[in-house]
C-alpha cells in the first residue's frame, strides 16, 4: 500500500471506496492471539485510520499515530474511539513497556530508520506485547478467471506507480531484518471479498498511480471515462469476489 492522498478533501471519498479488508486481517490476529486481552493498541504509522479502526474490537485502548499530520487530521474526523497523533516509528510517545500490541499495517516500508523504529517498538512493549506487522497488494484478480489480471496490466501500463522509497517485507525479511524480535509467525494470505463494478471502479481510482496520473495533470473524469468503459465488460453486472494477496506477522521481542 501507498499513501494514497495527501490532499484532506480527497479523504471522506477515499474512506468509502477502499475495500474493508483490515477487518479481516486484524479477525485473524485475534484468531492467532486465541482473544488474549488486550489494553491498548497501538496502530504505528495509521495513515488515514482504517487500520487503527478495527482494533477498537480487540483492545480497551486504541492510539494511531502517523508522522502526516494531514493523515492525522482525516484520521481524527473519519474514526471515532481512537485516539491519534502526529509521530513517527523513530520516536514513539509511549512510555517502555506500556503498549500491549503494536501493529504496522503497510507503514514500516515507509520508516526512514528501520532499525529505530523496531528498536522502539520492542521498548514500548509490555511484557507479552506483540508486534503485528502486515501488508497487502492491489486487488487485481478474480478467484476464478485471469481477466482482472489482464485489465490491472493495462491500467498500470497506462497508469504506472510512481517510484517509491518503500522498502519491500515479508515475514522472511522481517526474520533477517528484525534481529531485536523473533518471527512468532508469519504466513501469506488470500483474501477474496465482493466487489460490485462500481465500488471497483471508485477503489481503482483511490490507487496512487491514479493520483499521480491526475498531480500530472490527466483530469481525473479522464481517468474515470476510461476506467469505467474498459472494465464494465470485464465485469459484467455481476459482483465479483477480488482476491487480495498480502501477509500476516507476529513478532515479539527478544528480551535480554
Ligand atoms: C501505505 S500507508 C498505510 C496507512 C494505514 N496503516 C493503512 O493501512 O491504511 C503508510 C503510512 O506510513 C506512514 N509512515 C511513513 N513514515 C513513517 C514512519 N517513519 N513511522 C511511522 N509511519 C510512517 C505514512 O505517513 C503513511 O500514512
Amino acid at each position: 500500500m501507498a499513501n494514497p492522498f495527501g490532499d484532506l478533501g480527497l479523504a471522506a471519498g477515499y474512506a468509502a471506496s477502499r475495500p474493508a479488508l483490515h477487518p479481516l486481517i486484524v479477525d485473524r490476529l485475534r484468531a492467532w492471539r486465541e482473544g488474549s486481552p488486550v489494553g491498548l493498541a497501538v496502530d504505528v504509522g495509521c495513515g488515514a485510520g482504517l487500520s487503527s479502526r478495527p482494533l477498537t474490537s480487540l483492545a480497551s485502548q486504541v492510539v494511531g499515530f502517523d508522522p502526516a499530520e494531514s493523515m492525522v487530521r482525516v484520521a481524527r474526523r473519519t474514526v471515532p474511539g481512537v485516539g491519534f497523533v502526529a509521530a513517527a516509528g523513530e520516536a514513539m510517545p509511549f512510555a517502555d513497556a506500556s503498549v500491549d500490541l503494536l501493529t504496522a499495517a503497510g507503514s514500516l516500508n515507509y520508516a526512514s530508520d528501520l532499525d529505530a523504529t523496531l528498536r522502539e517498538a520492542a521498548r514500548v512493549l509490555a511484557p507479552g506485547g506483540v508486534l503485528a506487522v502486515y501488508d497487502f497488494s492491489p486487488g487485481r484478480s478474480f478467484a476464478d478467471s485471469d481477466a482482472l489480471d489482464r485489465w490491472f496490466e493495462a491500467f498500470l501500463a497506462r497508469y504506472p506507480f510512481p517510484a517509491s522509497q518503500a522498502r519491500p517485507l515479508s515475514p522472511a525479511i522481517l526474520r533477517d531484518v528484525a534481529t531485536g524480535f523473533t518471527v512468532e509467525r508469519g504466513e501469506p494470505f488470500e483474501l477474496p471479498l465482493p466487489h460490485a463494478l462500481d465500488f471497483h471502479i471508485a477503489y481503482m481510482l483511490t490507487e496512487t498511480s491514479v493520483r499521480d496520473a491526475v498531480r500530472r495533470g490527466t483530469p481525473l473524469e479522464d481517468v474515470r471515462a476510461w476506467v469505467t468503459e474498459t472494465l464494465t465488460p470485464v465485469f459484467g453486472s455481476t459482483t465479483r469476489d477480488v482476491v487480495f494477496r498480502g501477509y500476516l506477522a507476529t513478532l515479539i521481542p527478544r528480551r535480554h
